[in-house]
């Protein structure tokens, strides 16, 4: 069951327009699944703001911006991602995904992880732009 407003789950051979998808994504912080293959969800994102540090045991992320930018955080390091960027977070790999301005990414994976790890922030419920007291 698709939630109103979420992007369809494409079936196999199915064409997903990525400008079709994110457009019907109205909140932050809720990954949409767009299609599903060998046991791996391709999950929409739109994200501002901070998340919260996780990491995830037994799943690798990859993360692919489609408009904006951000920044994954690890510990020793910082990570800066533009448009047509991708990124591998390795598995058991402790990361803070951070974004100044509204970006749109792709995860895949193979579960949603964003919401389960916690730390959605209650404006991020609001349907819309974050508010004035968002980060
Ligand atoms: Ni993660």
């Amino acid at each position: 069951m698709t939630a109103p407003g979420a992007a369809a789950t494409a079936g196999p051979s199915e064409v997903v327009s990525l400008v079709d998808g994110f457009s019907r994504i109205h909140e932050h912080w809720s990954p949409r699944i767009a299609a599903t293959l060998n046991g791996q969800h391709v999950k929409l994102v739109k994200f501002r703001g901070p998340f919260v540090w996780h990491h995830h045991a037994a799943a690798d992320e990859l993360f692919l911006v489609h408009r904006g930018r951000f920044r994954m955080e690890f510990r020793d390091r910082t990570v800066a991602l533009a448009a047509g960027d991708f990124l591998v977070v390795p598995r058991g790999v402790e990361h803070c995904p951070k974004a100044d301005e509204a970006v749109h990414f792709m995860i895949v994976g193979p579960e949603v992880t964003s919401n389960a790890a916690g730390g959605k922030p209650a404006w991020s419920y609001d349907a819309g732009e974050p508010g004035a007291d968002a980060p």
